[in-house]
């Protein structure tokens, strides 16, 4: 049978991104221009900006993925773009794009969730792990604990009530004054302080895989508050690491409450938090005694970026789910 070759495209955040796959789970390219320093200064991605940004460096990103793979435009069998969740000027900024690209070269538009590519990104990775398995998708804006049948199939057990993991590193940070994006400089500051520090509040819903991080939030808002209030000096560091280990053991905790009750082959994260070291290696160290192994994306991979929109968006080659030139951007898309 005949190779597929699919452009992928991703702006639905703050990276431009573009990719060439070969059926699928094969990467030729995989470009990712990053707008954080540009947004560093508003502690946050600005939106507007953001979609600004994206259109300036979407074609010569395209270009340069091409290029990378050895591939034409009329080499391409499909053309994808993340068409939700996400920032709705970013996201459009893509799907107009590959809606050209299709109509120009005739050939298919696929619009992909991003949620699912960041799942996908771990079959890039690691295309050995065994189905079925249990994912722990965790975002700036998502945080979802997935049981896979296999790959099209798939049953959420639990999603947060309230912010997203990722969504909890940032303000925290921001808070903290340590910078923006939160994930990475709270991982930062932790490693030089003590998590046993201040016991903060795990969330815990019972009996359901629901995760909740605002109450946490507040938690070391008032923490933080009250320690001025008595003129005490912030001990930031062991803030930042008190502040991980509680995020880590409520995320942890549902993964091993779904664990224990259903029969899985592998467990694996994704999205962008999966690229915390301490998060890794507690849920390893507590996998261990269910011989089970955890995966996880290379960070190239674990942060947005369009080859796992191209590993999706080849699956759905597959079963022919095309997009129509109407299809519109969908902030926010579900899984
Ligand atoms: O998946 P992603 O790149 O973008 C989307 O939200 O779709 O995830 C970004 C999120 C941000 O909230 C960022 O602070 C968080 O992932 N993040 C981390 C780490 N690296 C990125 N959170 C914790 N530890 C990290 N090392
Ligand atoms: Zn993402």
């Amino acid at each position: 049978s005949e190779d597929i070759y699919i452009l992928a495209l991703e702006s639905s955040c703050d990276e431009t991104a573009a990719a060439v796959n070969k059926n699928g789970l094969k990467v030729l390219a995989n470009v990712v221009s990053s707008q954080v320093d540009l947004h560093k200064k508003f502690g946050g991605v600005v939106p507007e900006i953001a979609s600004r940004k994206h259109l300036e460096l979407l074609l010569p990103v395209i270009d340069q993925a091409l290029a990378e793979a050895g591939i034409d435009f009329e080499d391409l069998d499909a053309v994808a773009s993340t068409s939700g969740p996400g920032l709705v000027g970013g996201l459009l900024v893509t799907l107009t794009a590959a809606k050209t690209i299709s109509l120009a070269l005739n050939i298919p538009l696929i619009g992909v969730n991003h949620i699912a590519g960041h799942i996908y990104a771990n079959f890039i990775a690691n295309p050995e792990i065994k189905k079925p398995l249990l994912c722990l998708t965790i975002s700036g804006g998502h945080t979802d604990l997935l049981y896979f049948e296999d790959l099209r199939g798939y049953k959420i057990l639990g999603r947060t009530v309230d912010d997203a993991a990722g969504e909890a590193f940032d303000k925290i940070s921001r808070f903290l004054g340590l910078g923006y994006p939160g994930g990475p400089a709270i991982e930062k500051a932790a490693r030089a302080g003590n998590e046993m520090a201040v016991d903060f509040p795990r969330a815990d819903l019972g009996d359901s895989y629901n995760f909740s991080f605002s109450g946490l939030k507040t938690a070391v808002m008032n923490y933080v508050n009250n320690e001025e209030q008595r003129g005490n000096e912030l001990k930031i560091n062991d803030l930042a690491a008190s502040f991980q280990k509680a995020v880590v053991d409520s995320l942890t905790a549902n993964l091993l409450q779904a664990v224990e009750k259903y029969d899985v082959e592998s467990v694996v994260l994704s999205g962008g938090v999966a690229a915390n070291q301490r998060l890794r290696s507690y849920i390893e160290e507590k996998l261990e005694e269910h011989n089970l192994k955890l995966y996880y994306p290379p960070l190239e991979l674990c942060t947005d970026n369009a080859a796992m929109i191209g590993a999706v968006a080849y699956y759905q080659y597959l079963e022919r789910d095309f997009a129509p030139l109407s299809i519109s951007a969908d902030p926010s898309l579900k899984l």
